[in-house]
C-alpha cells in the first residue's frame, strides 16, 4: 500500500476522467479530491459547461480503459445513464453506474469494475467523492467472480 495514496492499489495511481456538460462541475471537484490524493488524472473533458454529446467523451475515456492505455476511469453525465451505455460497448470495458455506497464497493469485489461511472443531476458532491474513494480503495475478489467477468466479453 502506497502511505502517500493508499487508494493506489495494485491499479497504480493513473486515471482518466471524462464528462459532458451536466457533469462538468462535478468532474471538476472529482479532479481535484483525486490529485489532492496522490493521482495523477488525465481529463478527457469536457472543457466547459457548453453542451457536448456525451458520446464524445464517453468513448474517449473507455477507449483508452479498454486499450488498456488506463487501467481506470471515471464517467459523468447527467443521469449516468448515458455514459454506461457508450462504456460497455467497449471490450474489457465494465462500467458500473452507482449511486450508493454498497454498488459502488461491489462494483469492484465482485465485477471488477474498471470505470465509475455515476450522474450529476443524481447525486451530491460529497457522497460523490465517498463512491470515488470506496471504488478506488476496494480490491476485486477474484475466483469464482473471475471465472464471471472473462464470460462478460463476446
Ligand atoms: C444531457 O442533457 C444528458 O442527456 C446527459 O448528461 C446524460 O444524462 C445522458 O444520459
Amino acid at each position: 500500500m502506497d502511505k502517500e495514496n493508499p487508494a493506489a492499489n495494485a491499479f497504480g495511481n493513473s486515471i482518466i476522467i471524462g464528462s459532458d456538460h451536466a457533469a462538468f462541475g462535478l468532474k471538476e471537484k472529482i479532479k481535484t479530491f483525486l490529485m489532492d490524493r496522490g493521482f495523477q488524472v488525465e481529463d478527457a473533458g469536457a472543457e466547459s459547461e457548453g453542451s457536448v454529446s456525451y458520446v464524445d467523451y464517453g468513448k474517449k475515456v473507455a477507449n483508452a480503459v479498454s486499450k488498456g492505455q488506463f487501467p481506470r476511469g471515471i464517467l459523468l453525465c447527467g443521469t449516468g445513464l448515458g455514459m454506461s451505455m457508450v462504456a460497455n460497448r467497449f471490450p474489457k470495458v465494465r462500467a458500473a453506474l452507482c449511486s450508493d455506497v454498497f454498488s459502488a464497493r461491489m462494483s469492484r469485489v465482485h465485477n471488477d469494475a474498471n470505470i465509475l461511472v455515476m450522474g450529476g443531476r443524481i447525486i451530491g458532491d460529497v457522497l460523490a467523492f465517498e463512491l470515488v474513494r470506496t471504488w478506488l480503495e476496494t480490491e476485486f475478489e477474484g475466483g469464482r467472480h473471475l471465472d464471471r467477468i472473462q464470460h462478460i466479453d463476446l
